[in-house]
């Protein structure tokens, strides 16, 4: 199916934070855009911000002052939805309200061509319900946005039950045709992104409120080790705890208080306290005039008499650390053994789900130190660990000296489950995994939908790949034991590709 026609008009309703960025992205590819919204000015408002906006690229050199004049010419604001009947495409960006939105497109059905396509920007609402009353809901479809819409890439192109498979393709065609990476999900709450995302802020939330580390520490090791751009807690302070609060209990709501989407008694208390983030100056972190973040625990510099790393067996994941020490000098000896790796008095292992402690005891090895996930050890500039109650601060010692010879800040979190990566790896890829098995999306949108629309460094399904589905669905059942909660149990195909010896793309 093909894009949109440039010379076909675009209407944009709702000319808020969303309405206008989708109103400039559609203008930039080209189109004549009618922007409406119900609030008087409103609509001249948005215009002028994209004005603003692109004003400041002409004067870095970076747009000619005559594109921009000819974008704003193409940008019509109207008071009238009658105004907009030449419309090929209307996206509708206005108030988060089902019954709102409803009223408003069965409007829209009166106002516009047989043809024209309604595209509702929702972030929540389910698309075959906003369909429900219209004459003909084959012809809506959900076109989801991030903000900001003109620099974050991904579209999410929601299927509703009625959205004929002509309008999901034109309006995939055109998102990329206006330079964007489109994603096709079907209508389940949360989409993808807003679904798959959500352990990455549960667990980090869980290990907070288990004192496994302080805010910042964790931040630095999900930054730092797990390759991610920002860390939960500053993202949040970011997103406004009110917004990502509301949406994961809307997610929790919608599946009917499925444990796995639990809110947080945490980030509740925050939004309580009025402590929204960034724009009520105070959420994790004091954004008040000076305040400074607090800087995230770091091992001290420690020393250790052993000057071989020795090891035992298949080290898994932990063979690119192994390289990464070996070139930084140190002597290495491999012999048969479990998979750790032994120095001085520390055994270290990767992180499987367990405790230490209890792994220690399992083991009969009481200097068990474990080590987190990281994305790429090779570049990992810090790494968290987690030593068992049974291991001699010699161990620990030893531990953190064999990092630190690669350059590795070392961050010891309290003996948790999963530690802090591969814990919130393993649950991110246990979310996709399931909505890859419920038909929300292919396994390479959802990658790509994670990859575009949050920056992860990896989307989880290739990340469970390349640890193998095996690794990650034994994390998974550890830590469901150790818990005894059902929040931690593994996707079904997980447990599949681990019989079958295979992964998501292969
Ligand atoms: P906003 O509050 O900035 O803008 C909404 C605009 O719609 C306002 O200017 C309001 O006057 C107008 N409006 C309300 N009812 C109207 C009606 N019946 N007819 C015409 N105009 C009407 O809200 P925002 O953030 O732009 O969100 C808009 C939609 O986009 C919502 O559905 C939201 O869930 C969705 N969304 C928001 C994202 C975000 O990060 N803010 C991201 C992706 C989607």
């Amino acid at each position: 199916m093909q894009a949109l026609a440039t010379d076909t008009p675009v209407a944009v309703i709702g000319a808020g934070a969303m309405g206008s960025g989708i109103a400039q992205v559609a203008a930039q590819a080209g189109h004549r855009v009618f922007l409406h919204d119900q609030r008087e000015g409103a609509a001249e408002a948005g215009r002028e911000g994209i004005a603003k906006q692109l004003q400041r690229r002409v004067d870095k050199g970076k747009m000619e002052q005559s594109a921009l004049d000819a974008l704003l010419d193409r940008i019509k604001p109207i008071k009238e939805l009658s105004e907009l009947a030449e419309a090929g495409l209307v996206i509708e960006a206005i108030v988060e309200d089902l019954d709102i939105k409803r009223s408003l497109l069965t409007n829209l059905e009166d106002m516009c061509g047989e043809k024209a396509i309604l595209a509702t920007n929702t972030s929540s609402i389910s698309v075959t319900a906003l369909g429900a009353n219209m004459k003909h809901p084959a012809r809506l479809v959900g076109m989801h946005f991030f903000n900001p819409a003109p620099l974050m890439a991904l579209v999410e192109v929601i299927k509703g039950l009625a959205t004929s498979d002509e309008v999901a393709q034109c309006v995939y065609a055109t998102a990329a045709q206006w330079g964007k990476k489109p994603v096709t999900a079907t209508s389940t709450p949360g989409f993808i992104v807003n679904r798959v995302a959500r352990p990455f802020y549960a667990e980090s939330l869980r290990l907070l409120q288990e004192q496994a580390a302080d805010s910042a520490t964790l931040d630095a090791i999900v930054r730092e080790a797990g390759g991610f751009r920002m860390g939960p807690f500053e993202l949040t302070d970011l997103i406004g705890h009110d917004v990502n609060y509301a949406v994961t209990s809307s997610v929790f709501n919608s599946y009917y208080q499925d444990t796995r989407f639990l809110p947080s008694l945490v980030q509740k208390e925050l939004v309580e306290a009025g402590r929204l983030g960034r724009k009520s100056g105070q959420g994790f972190y004091s954004y008040a005039e000076g305040a400074q973040k607090p800087e995230p625990a770091t091992a001290v510099s420690a020393s250790s008499d052993a000057d071989t790393l020795i090891v035992e067996g298949n080290p898994g994941p932990l063979a690119a650390l192994v390289a990464r020490l070996s070139e930084s000098g140190l002597k290495i000896i491999e012999r048969d053994g479990p998979g750790r790796l032994q120095f001085g008095e520390a055994a270290l292992a990767l992180t499987d789900g367990r405790m230490a402690t209890e792994r220690a005891a399992a083991e009969a090895c009481n200097n068990l130190v474990l080590l987190d996930l990281a994305f790429d050890y090779a570049k990992a500039s810090r790494l968290a660990i987690a030593a068992a109650d049974q291991a001699s601060s010699q161990a620990i010692n030893d531990a953190c000296a064999l990092l630190q010879k690669a350059g590795i800040a070392v961050s010891q979190v309290a003996d948790r489950p999963g530690l802090v990566i591969m814990r919130t790896v393993a649950t991110l890829v246990n979310e996709a995994a399931d909505a890859f098995l419920h038909g929300v999306a292919s396994v390479s949108d959802i990658d790509l939908a994670m990859k575009a629309g949050l920056n992860y460094p990896e989307g989880p399904l290739r990340w469970s790949d390349n640890l193998g589905c095996s690794l990650v669905h034994r994390v998974l059942t550890h830590i469901q034991q150790s818990y005894g909660e059902d929040r931690y149990r593994p996707a079904l195909l997980l447990r599949k590709n681990r019989f079958a010896e295979k992964g998501f793309y292969s």
